[in-house]
């Protein structure tokens, strides 16, 4: 059994369900699970949510449109995110709805909260209104067009509007959040966005209109039914809802709050970094420990959106390269934090030299090499050389250690490159020793080549589960390594010899190119 290192909690956005999910909701949760899958196996304790964020005047308006209720819509849509989430392999303990009973409670009981507290009060407020950000502006960050229109930095068109409204006393916060920000470097990450969440606070904070009642798509406010939630501070509540909340001593309350991670792209950093930890704040709970933004997909150089017509859906990916390979790219790709570009083109270099020819071929030319020269079971061997000894300390020792301290601060990318140097060496050593020719020059040097790779194999099969889940599994089956030896425990505890192994399969398919595709067709 292994070791409990304790309680750790990562979150997705909720997502919203004006539409299907693409290629940007699929990175933030591919990531998230990713981390979760690292931790179990690490050995904590985890719980990992995703969901959907379903109320607000957008879907109320996307639901007319389709002439069907809002809620008939928000179960089409939050339906596909779910799927979805099976279809990548997504091992989230919970999946939260807005629209559900027990997240309006925890709306309602936090909003009684900053009530209790004195942090809420009723005005009236007029400005110009973002329906698709579902957020205010003000003037001056406004461009109006030639016929008077008036459009928010995001693009989006904005219409002036008037209603009474309840406001939090985000005012009061500017100091308390600039010092937690300072008591807590790494609040939030990356840096980049750190400092501009930290130049927008001490910009001056404005009290925060927190109730519609422009439409009733809503969580409705305590006592006061005209008024709906700000879909923000119902959306962000989220997070707390699924541990139990407003029973602050409920089980998984107490074991998994404050969250370890919320996972968000660069646009909802300052909902999640300024406004939420503003509302803990202000009901006295603890704020997150870290905001993560990542950055944003664009497709060969242009934006992701629907008029394009350049949206990539997940569901594509997956059948031109696999759940496991689609998954790898996302986050080999582009430095985590970054913006990243996406082409076909560079997903099958990618996934071709990595993952067929690096994993892939390293594991089909060794087990293969065992299942025809060794009776097909793992080699009996003890005398190990300088060069087996240095590739067990890299892939078996430190490999792990490496990829423990990257994901820690969410560099995916940088934990993919040791993996990718650990199997690049294991590679190297293939060829520099050359078991092929050993069969008949020095047969039980070959076997200790062999053991050695296959111990590699284990090792990397082991690390690397996280990401590729389907792909280890397969791999680590092929070993006959037991399930109860596939947590990160386990890494020390060599592969024992003598153990039959199944034929082994090749695990990950080289991708056809398009243009060879043409040219084998010509010829
Ligand atoms: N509902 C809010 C989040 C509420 S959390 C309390 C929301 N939803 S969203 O569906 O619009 O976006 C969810 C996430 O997907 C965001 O983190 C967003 O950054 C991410 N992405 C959407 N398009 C993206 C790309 N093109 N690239 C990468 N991620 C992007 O915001």
């Amino acid at each position: 059994m292994a070791e409990n290192k304790g309680a750790y909690y990562i979150t997705t956005p909720i997502y919203y369900v004006n539409d299907k999910p693409h290629l940007g909701h699929t990175y933030t949760t591919v990531a998230c699970d990713v981390l979760a899958r690292f931790k179990r196996l690490d050995g904590f304790d985890v719980m990992f949510l995703t969901g959907t964020d379903e109320h607000g005047l957008k879907v109320k308006q996307a639901a007319e449109k389709k002439g069907v209720t809002p809620q008939e819509h928000t179960d089409f849509f939050a339906k596909n995110f779910r799927d979805l989430a099976e279809v990548m392999n997504i091992s989230n303990d919970d999946f939260i709805r807005t629209t559900e009973e027990r997240h309006k409670a925890a709306a309602q009981g936090l909003w009684n909260k900053l009530v209790e507290k004195g942090q809420i009060y009723k005005d009236s407020y007029s400005g110009w209104y973002a329906v698709r950000d579902e957020a205010y502006y003000s003037e001056d960050e406004l461009t109006v067009t030639e016929d008077g229109k008036r459009i928010a930095p995001s693009g989006a068109e904005c219409e002036w509007m008037e209603e009474e409204s309840y406001f939090f006393k985000l005012s009061e916060w500017t100091e308390p959040l600039l010092k937690f920000y300072e008591d807590h470097p790494d609040f939030i990450m990356p840096q980049s966005r750190k400092n501009e969440v930290i130049s927008f606070v001490k910009g001056g904070l404005r009290d925060l209109s927190i109730s519609r009642t422009t439409f009733d798509w809503g969580v409705k406010v305590p006592n006061d039914e005209g008024h709906v939630m700000y879909v923000w501070i119902d959306a962000l509540t989220n997070y707390i809802t699924a541990l139990g909340f407003p029973d602050e001593n409920a089980d998984m309350f107490q074991k998994f709050w404050p969250a370890n991670v919320h996972m968000v792209g660069k646009d909802i950093i300052r909902f999640h970094a300024v406004y939420w930890p503003a509302f803990l704040m202000a009901a006295d709970i603890a704020p997150p420990k870290r905001v993560f933004a990542h950055g944003w997909w664009t497709i060969e150089g242009e934006k992701m959106s629907k008029s394009l017509g350049n949206v990539i859906s997940p569901y594509d990916l997956i059948e031109k390269y696999g759940v496991d390979a689609s998954r790898y790219f996302m986050l080999r790709e582009v430095p985590f934090g970054n913006d990243g570009d996406f082409s076909d083109e560079q997903a099958v270099t990618r996934i071709n030299a990595e993952l067929a020819n690096g994993l892939g071929n390293l594991a089909q030319r060794t087990l293969s090499m065992i299942f025809k020269n060794c009776d097909g079971t793992i080699p009996e061997v003890t005398d190990f050389t300088d060069a087996d000894n240095g590739l067990f300390t890299m892939i078996r020792d430190e490999l792990i250690t490496h990829i423990r301290r990257e994901l820690d601060v969410q560099k995916f990318h940088e934990a993919l490159r040791y993996f990718k140097m650990a199997v690049d060496a294991a590679n190297a050593y293939i060829d520099e020793q050359a078991p092929w020719k050993l069969k008949k020059e020095d047969p039980e040097r070959m076997k200790v080549v062999l053991y050695t790779l296959a111990e590699c194999i284990r090792c990397l099969g082991l690390v690397i589960q996280p990401f590729i889940p389907e792909t280890s599994e397969k791999l680590l089956g092929q070993l006959k390594i037991a399930d109860d030896a596939r947590n990160f425990d386990a890494l020390p505890v060599p592969l024992a010899g003598g153990l039959a192994i199944d034929k082994p399969e090749g695990i990950f398919p080289r991708i056809e190119r398009k243009d060879e595709e043409k040219e084998g067709q010509a010829a």
